[in-house]
C-alpha cells in the first residue's frame, strides 16, 4: 500500500474547532484536509491502495494519529470542509475508513510501520533528486507541514531503511508534494 505520513504540528487535537476557521482555530486543518484529498482522491474515484496518517501535534491533547484509508472511506467528499468535518467526528468511530489513535506519537507510528518492514522516503528539498530514485511503490512517504519536519523526528526515521528524496529546489506545499508523488508513481507503474 502507498502510505503518506504528514507531521502537522499545529493541527488541533480536539473536535471543537470551527469549520469556518480551519487555518486559524483549526491549527492549519485546511492544509491537513488538502493533503488527505490529494493523497486519496482521483476524479470520481478513491485510491483504494493508499492511506494517509496525520500526526496532529496541536493543543489540547497531542499527539494524535488520524488515518484515512482510501479502500474503506464512506460518505466523505474531497472538499476541505467535508474532510475537516470528518476529522471532527473521527473519534466517534462512525466511518470505517477513518481511524484515530489518541496519544500515539510520530515515533510510535514510524516504529509500528518499520516493524511491518516498510521502507521510508523522507521528502526534503535537500534530498536525492527523485529523477535518480527507483521509487518503491509500497513505501511510506513522510512530509512536514508549513513549518517542515522537526529535525528530531527526521533523525528518528534514519534508524530504519529510508532515503531522503527531493522534488527539486522549489519549496512546494505538502499537499502539492503528495500530488507529485502520486503522479510520478502512477506514471512509472
Ligand atoms: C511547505 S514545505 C515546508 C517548508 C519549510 N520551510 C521547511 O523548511 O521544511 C512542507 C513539506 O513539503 C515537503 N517539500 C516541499 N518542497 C519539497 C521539495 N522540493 N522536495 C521534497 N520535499 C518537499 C517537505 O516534506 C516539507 O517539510
Amino acid at each position: 500500500m502507498r502510505e503518506f505520513v504528514l507531521y502537522a504540528r499545529k493541527a488541533v487535537t480536539s473536535s471543537d474547532f470551527p469549520l469556518n476557521d480551519l487555518p486559524g482555530k483549526g491549527g492549519r486543518m485546511d492544509l491537513v484536509a488538502r493533503c488527505v484529498c490529494n493523497a486519496l482522491w482521483l476524479s470520481h474515484d478513491l485510491r483504494r491502495d493508499a492511506c494517509i496518517h496525520i500526526v496532529a501535534c496541536g493543543s489540547p491533547n497531542p499527539p494524535k494519529v488520524i488515518t484515512f484509508y482510501g479502500s474503506l472511506l464512506r460518505g466523505v467528499s474531497p472538499d476541505e470542509r467535508s474532510i475537516a468535518s470528518w476529522i471532527k467526528k473521527a473519534s466517534k468511530g462512525k466511518n470505517p475508513g477513518i481511524r484515530v489513535r489518541h496519544r500515539q506519537s510520530f515515533q510510535e507510528l514510524i516504529s509500528e510501520l518499520a516493524a511491518d518492514g516498510r521502507f521510508f522516503y523522507v521528502l526534503h528539498e535537500k534530498g536525492k533528486d527523485i529523477e535518480d530514485v527507483n521509487l518503491k511503490e509500497d513505501a511510506v512517504f513522510i512530509l512536514g507541514d508549513h513549518l517542515g519536519l522537526p529535525v528530531k523526528e527526521e533523525s528518528f526515521v534514519t534508524r530504519f531503511p529510508h532515503e531522503k528524496i527531493s522534488l527539486g529546489t522549489t519549496a512546494y506545499l505538502a499537499s502539492q508534494c503528495i500530488t507529485i508523488i502520486n503522479y510520478i508513481l502512477d506514471r512509472r507503474k
